[in-house]
C-alpha cells in the first residue's frame, strides 16, 4: 500500500501540530513505545518507539554556546544509546555504543548525556545502535540551536521528515536489514510523514517571512523538495550558514540525516494552494502536501534577502598544507560485493573491508590532533550513499567533479561519483565515518577515524 491509498481515504492533517517551540526545558528522554495516527483517523493508530512519547521526540532547543544536559530513561526491551547527530562533543558524550559509552540497557538503563553546545543551527538526535529499527519505529528528534542573532522571521518551523513501512492496518513492518534492502538503496517506506504524520495541508497567512528547517530522519529516503509558486532562500545546510541563494525552481535536495534552512518568502494570494511536490526519485514523483493560504488580508511588508547567518566558531582547514586520503567505498548489488561466505550479511565496503555493525575495529584513519586533512570520498557503487563524519564539521571542496564551498557533517555521493571533503581534526577521540542509510551502516559501510 502506498502512501496515495492512505491519503484517499485518510482524514485531512495539518501539519506540525506535535512539534512546538515551547519554551519549555526538556530535561529528560524516556524511550517508550506509543500508539501514534501516522495516516489519519480512518486507519488505525501505530505502535510505534518515542522519546517522551510522540514520534519526532520533543524538540530541543537551546541557545548557542549553552549547555545540554540530559538524563535519558531506557523503557523499552532492546538496548540503546542517544547520538547528537552534527554536535562537536565530546567524543564521551558522542552516543556510540561499545566506542564511546556501554548501551543504555533495556527496561530501565539510564546515561547523562551534558556537553557545551558550540555551534548554532538546525541538529537532531538519533539512537545509535541497531539503528535500522530503532529509528524506523521512530526514535529521533529535533534539536536547534538558536543564533545569538537569528534571522527576522515570523515563524520559526521544523519539519521532521521521516518514512514508515506500514502495512494495511497500519503496522509497521518488521522486515529491518533485510537483504533486499541492505544491498540495494535501504529500507525506503510506503508513507512520509512530516514531524510524525501524513501532512495535507500547511496554512499560512500570506506576506509571512517563514524560516522551515527541513530535517531528513528517513533510514535511507533521499528528498528533492520544490515548492511550487514561490522561491525559497536556503540560509544553511546541515546547521551551517551558507551564503544565501534563492533555489529558482531547483530542488532542496536533503538526503539521509542532512538538514537544510530555508527561508520561505509567502508572497501567494490569499485563498490559493501551491503543491510542494518532493520529486527526487524522478519516476515516483509525489505531492508532500499542499501550501494553503488563508484568507486574511496579506501582512504589510517587503521581502528583502535574507542576510547570511554569522559562521559557527568551526577552524578552517589549511589547504595548502592539508594531508590527504583517499576513501573508497564499495559494494552492493551491481559492486563488488564482500564474499558472503567469509562475511555473512555484510554487502558494502570501506577501502575493501566490510565492517560489522559494532564490532570492534582497527581505525581506518589515524589523525594528529590540530592538523588539517582532505579526505577523497569515492563511491565505487551504483547507489547514493550520505557519508556522515562524527564530531567534527567539515568543507565539501568539491562534489560530483563540481567546485563546491559548503560546510556540512554528511555529504551525499551520488553513485559512481566522488567529493573532497577538509576539515581541521582538532576534536580528540574515536569517530564513526559511516553511510547514514542505516541499512548501509548495519551492512558494513563504516569505519572509524582515530584523531589523537
Ligand atoms: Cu546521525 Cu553516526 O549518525
Ligand atoms: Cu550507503
Amino acid at each position: 500500500m502506498d502512501r496515495r491509498a492512505f491519503l484517499a481515504s485518510g482524514a485531512a492533517l495539518a501539519v506540525a501540530p506535535r512539534i512546538s517551540f515551547s519554551q519549555k526545558r526538556i530535561k529528560k528522554l524516556r524511550l517508550a513505545s506509543a500508539r501514534q495516527s501516522l495516516v489519519g483517523a480512518a486507519h488505525p493508530a501505530t505502535e510505534v518507539w518515542t522519546y517522551n512519547g510522540t514520534a519526532p521526540g520533543p524538540l530541543l532547543r537551546f541557545r548557542q554556546g549553552e549547555r545540554l544536559r540530559i538524563e535519558v530513561e531506557n523503557i523499552l526491551p532492546v538496548e540503546t544509546t542517544v547520538h547528537w547527530h552534527g554536535l562537536r562533543l565530546p567524543n564521551a558524550m558522542d552516543g556510540v555504543p561499545h566506542l564511546t559509552q556501554p548501551p543504555i540497557a533495556a527496561r530501565g538503563g539510564r546515561f547523562a548525556y551534558e556537553f557545551d553546545l558550540p555551534d548554532a543551527g538546525t541538529y537532531w538526535y538519533h539512537p545509535h545502535l541497531g539503528s535500522p529499527e530503532q529509528v524506523g519505529r521512530g526514535l529521533y528528534g529535533a534539536l536547534i540551536v538558536e543564533e545569538h542573532q537569528p534571522p527576522a522571521v515570523d515563524r520559526d518551523l521544523v519539519w521532521v521528515l521521516s518514512d514508515w513501512r506500514l502495512d494495511r492496518e497500519a503496522r509497521i513492518v518488521p522486515d529491518f536489514v533485510s537483504r533486499m534492502d541492505a544491498s540495494h538503496a535501504g529500507r525506503i517506506g510506503n508513507t512520509v510523514t512530516v514531524n510524525g504524520a501524513i501532512p495535507d495541508t500547511f496554512e499560512i497567512r500570506a506576506g509571512e517571512c517563514i524560516r522551515l528547517r527541513l530535517i531528513n530522519a528517513s533510514n535511507a529516503r533521499i528528498y528533492g523538495l520544490t515548492f511550487e509558486g514561490h522561491t525559497p532562500w536556503l540560509i544553511a545546510f546541515d546547521g551551517q550558514p551558507v551564503e544565501p541563494r534563492p533555489l529558482d525552481g531547483k530542488p532542496v535536495v536533503v538526503g539521509p540525516a542532512q538538514r537544510a534552512d530555508l527561508i520561505l518568502d509567502c508572497r501567494g494570494e490569499p485563498g490559493t494552494s501551491h503543491r510542494v511536490v518532493d520529486g527526487f526519485y524522478r519516476q515516483r514523483a509525489y505531492e508532500l502536501l499542499k501550501i494553503r493560504y488563508t484568507d486574511a488580508s496579506p501582512l504589510p511588508k517587503a521581502f528583502s534577502p535574507p542576510p547570511r547567518l554569522q559562521p559557527n566558531p568551526v577552524a578552517q582547514p589549511d589547504l595548502a598544507r592539508a594531508e590527504r586520503s583517499r576513501i573508497a567505498f564499495g559494494g552492493g548489488m551491481m559492486g563488488t560485493m564482500p564474499s558472503q561466505r567469509e562475511h555473512q550479511g555484510l554487502f558494502w565496503t570501506v577501502n575493501g573491508k566490510p565492517a560489522a555493525e559494532h564490532a570492534h575495529h582497527e581505525a581506518l584513519l589515524n589523525l594528529k590532533l590540530g592538523r588539517s586533512y582532505v579526505l577523497e570520498l569515492v563511491n565505487d557503487t551504483a547507489w547514493h550513499h550520505p557519508i556522515h563524519l562524527h564530531g567534527h564539521v567539515f568543507k565539501v571542496i568539491s562534489r560530483g567533479g563540481k567546485e563546491a564551498r559548503e560546510w556540512g557533517d554528511t555529504v551525499l555521493l551520488d553513485p559512481r561519483s566522488r567529493a573532497e571533503i577538509a576539515f581541521v581534526a582538532d576534536n580528540p577521540g574515536d569517530w564513526m565515518l559511516h553511510c547514514h542509510v542505516l541499512e548501509h551502516q548495519a551492512t558494513g559501510m563504516m569505519a572509524v577515524v582515530r584523531v589523537a
